[in-house]
């Protein structure tokens, strides 16, 4: 699909992954502790993966399942920055800069407040973005479905990308 050149474009992200015992629970880049973490094919960092969909999508491109197949022992326990330097390398290519990014994490625990700015902070410097860039809200999901009962994670993303040049 070529996307036709406009000054801005919106992107939507959305990922989950089911929790469990003896995985590390990375999100952001930033290791938290806790009893459980994310199943994955990768480090399974939710909000990474959330981002780097959100930032292909705006684009009009394949989603990270494509471009990264799960099927690809290449990916196993792969830092989940590779994927997101790949979705900034391709905006870029295209002329395109981040404008905000918008994350809702949902998780019924741990609580992650305590993490944000330090996960805030992580995701500004890999996305070599501005403070003012980047924001992150946190959710229970009250105590109901597979993430209340603890049992996964999941993260939304919205994200504006600004044409450089325009
Ligand atoms: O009060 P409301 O139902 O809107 O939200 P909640 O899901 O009960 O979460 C209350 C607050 O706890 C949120 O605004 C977050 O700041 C925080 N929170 C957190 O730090 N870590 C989580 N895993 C979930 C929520
Ligand atoms: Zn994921």
């Amino acid at each position: 699909v070529t996307a036709p050149v406009l000054p801005f474009r919106v992107g939507h992200g959305f990922d989950l992954h089911r929790l469990a015992e003896g995985y590390k629970l990375v999100i952001g880049g930033i290791e938290i502790p806790h009893t459980k973490g994310c199943e994955a094919h990768s480090d399974g960092d939710v909000l990474l993966h959330t981002i780097t969909d959100a930032i292909l999508g705006a684009l009009c491109l394949p989603d990270i399942g494509q471009l990264f197949p799960d099927t690809d022992p290449k990916w196993k326990g792969a830092r989940s920055d590779i994927f997101l330097n790949e979705s900034v390398r391709l905006m870029e290519e295209r002329g395109y800069t981040l404008g905000n990014i918008d994350c809702t994490i949902i998780a019924q625990k741990p609580k992650l407040s305590p993490h944000k700015e330090t996960i805030r902070h992580n995701l500004c410097r890999l996305l070599k973005a501005d403070e003012s860039v980047v924001n992150i809200k946190a959710k229970t999901h009250e105590k109901v479905d597979s993430i209340g009962e603890e049992r996964s994670i999941a993260c939304h993303a919205v994200v504006m990308l600004l044409r450089k040049e325009y």
